[in-house]
């Protein structure tokens, strides 16, 4: 006879506060077709996991509860589902969960998954890609940045942020990052030419005529942002959407943009990785089991980098 197979997992059984974050243990999901079951052995902690289960994306991303949280993922191949054969058993690969990455397995679409970068361990992996594609697609794909241009990364420290500034210098633009002060030496480490500390200095005292601008903060911060545009340049925001009426009165090109790792995408950033490009910083991380207080310290807006959910322990680096 089968026995069922269970595994540990955070579930939410409502819209709420950190404290709907549980600790269950509950069925294993099945790969479906197009699918890999992995072993999670890191997730990435974003700002949509708090904002959907505190439901403020209840009306264009409805959730059936309850739901296991939890997009980013680093892991190694367990089950295969029909129809894959782009992945094996045994691999470790990164990229997007299907079912939920907050618990020990997870059920991964192969369309947002890539194999692993060699240099990185689960947790570093588990940290990029959300924050690398976000990046990637604001700065590439609709903001069209080249070498020869000016772009402003506004919350240049966060896990969108410190992708933007490396994939926007290793694409030969000269950036400038905003962050608090306790973020200045970060962000310049990343690579910026130049750090706007905003606690201190309004952005658009500091910043004109840049060519784009990728604001990962929103709300407020979109007004300085526009204020920083040349007219004709593009303002892309991943956090709230801009107002077209005041871009409209600037002759600035403005949109909020919503994007999804590809595996072709996701390979191209293992590829950056790989060869030094691009970096990953240290991880501030947390056990399964504390998943509320990751999110907390996520929802304050204020971190540095990607906060990580470590499900196993792990040697330093993968190979
Ligand atoms: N549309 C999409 O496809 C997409 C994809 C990914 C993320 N997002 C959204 O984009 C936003 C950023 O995501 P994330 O993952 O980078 O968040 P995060 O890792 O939580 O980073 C937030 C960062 O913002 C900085 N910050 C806060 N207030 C600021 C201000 N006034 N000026 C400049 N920097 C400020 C903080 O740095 P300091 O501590 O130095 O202030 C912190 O490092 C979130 O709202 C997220 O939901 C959207």
């Amino acid at each position: 006879m089968m026995t069922q197979q269970t595994m540990q997992a955070i579930r939410v059984h409502s819209y709420g506060e950190p404290e709907q974050l549980m600790l269950e243990q509950i069925e294993r999901p099945q790969p479906q077709a197009g699918q890999v079951l992995l072993r999670v052995h890191a997730a990435g902690v974003n700002p949509i996991d708090w904002k959907i289960r505190q439901g403020l994306l209840k009306d264009f991303m409805p959730t059936t509860f309850p739901y296991t949280p939890g997009l980013d993922v680093a892991g190694v191949v367990e089950e295969i589902g029909p129809g894959v054969t782009a992945f094996e058993i045994g691999q470790a690969v990164f990229g997007q969960a299907t079912s939920g990455s907050y618990a020990e397995y997870a059920t991964a679409s192969i369309d947002v998954l890539a194999p692993m970068p060699r240099t990185l361990n689960f947790t570093e992996a588990a940290s990029v890609p959300v924050g690398a594609a976000t990046a990637w697609a604001a700065l590439f794909e609709y903001g069209g940045l080249t070498a020869s241009q000016r772009v402003l990364i506004q919350g240049a420290a966060g896990g969108v942020g410190l992708f933007a500034v490396q994939l926007a210098k290793w694409k030969g633009a000269q950036v400038i990052g905003t962050s608090s002060t306790a973020n200045l030496d970060f962000v310049r480490g990343l690579g910026a030419d130049t750090v706007v500390d905003y606690t201190t200095t309004p952005v658009e005292s500091a910043v004109q005529d840049v060519d784009l601008v990728l604001d990962g903060v929103g709300e407020k911060t979109l007004t300085s942002s526009l204020a920083t545009v040349r007219r004709g340049g593009t303002l892309i925001s991943i956090a709230t959407p801009p107002s077209q009426e005041h871009a409209q009165e600037r002759g600035v090109h403005a949109m909020m943009i919503h994007s999804q790792p590809s595996s072709l995408l996701l390979q191209t950033l293992a590829q950056l990785i790989d060869e030094g490009q691009l970096k990953v910083p240290a991880i501030p991380t947390f056990p399964l089991n504390q998943a509320q207080q990751a999110q907390n310290i996520s929802q304050s807006g204020h971190g540095r980098g990607r906060i990580v959910l470590r499900l196993t322990t792990e040697p330093t680096h993968h190979r």
